[in-house]
């Protein structure tokens, strides 16, 4: 595709996900965020347990998103959203309005072969992108089952200005992701905007 229709298909899906960004989040200033949230167990359960928040889960996969409405509707949860949707263009296009209170990273896409690494939603410039959406103190949690990956984040987080890994702070909420169901272990980092 030439390249300038690409840009025209980049800024037309830009625009409707902001349209439905807007609307999802009407009447909220502060949100819970799951980035690759899959198939929405964890986050609909979170919403139940924590109905004070209002929770927002993005992923890239229709399919995924689609399931995960289901699961919103019959749960009957007025607290918990969900839209499909990249995450550094979900970032770009949030209602100005929008702060995020906290974030969850579960399980994402490993990307196993060390050239790809650099394809990992843990990385610098994702970091200090999501950066400017968190004032100091929110705390990103990350679990992954793939301990390279664990390893990596460690040192992409841990190098990073705008971030520092925490242990003084206790997982919140558990119930298994369905990554999180099929892995025999797992690590988790939680790290905090300084
Ligand atoms: C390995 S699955 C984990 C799903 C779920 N968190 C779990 O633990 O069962 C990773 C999910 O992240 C989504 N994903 C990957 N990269 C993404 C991105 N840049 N923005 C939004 N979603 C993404 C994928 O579509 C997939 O559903």
């Amino acid at each position: 595709m030439p390249y300038d229709q690409h840009i025209v298909r980049v800024n037309q899906r830009k625009e409707e996900l902001k349209g439905k960004l807007e609307k999802e989040l009407s009447g909220f200033s502060e949100i819970s965020l799951e980035i690759g949230c899959g198939h929405g167990h964890w986050l609909v359960d979170y919403a139940a347990a924590n109905q004070e928040k209002f929770c927002l889960g993005i992923d890239m996969m229709g399919s995924r998103i689609r399931r995960c409405i289901k699961k919103q509707e019959r749960s009957g949860l007025p607290n918990v959203r969900f839209v499909q949707g990249e995450a550094f263009e979900v970032l770009e296009t949030l209602p100005e309005k929008i702060k995020l209170e906290e974030v969850f990273i579960l399980f994402p896409d490993p990307w196993p072969k060390k050239r790809h690494w650099k394809n990992r939603i843990i990385n610098p410039k994702f970091l200090s992108q999501l950066a400017t959406f968190c004032q100091q103190g929110v705390i990103t949690h990350f679990r992954t089952d793939v301990e390279d990956y664990y390893n990596w984040a460690i040192e992409v987080v841990g190098g990073h200005p705008n971030w520092e890994i925490t242990t003084d702070i206790e997982w919140p909420f558990e119930r298994a992701t369905v990554f999180q169901e099929r892995s025999e272990s797992y690590h988790s980092l939680i790290f905090r905007r300084v």
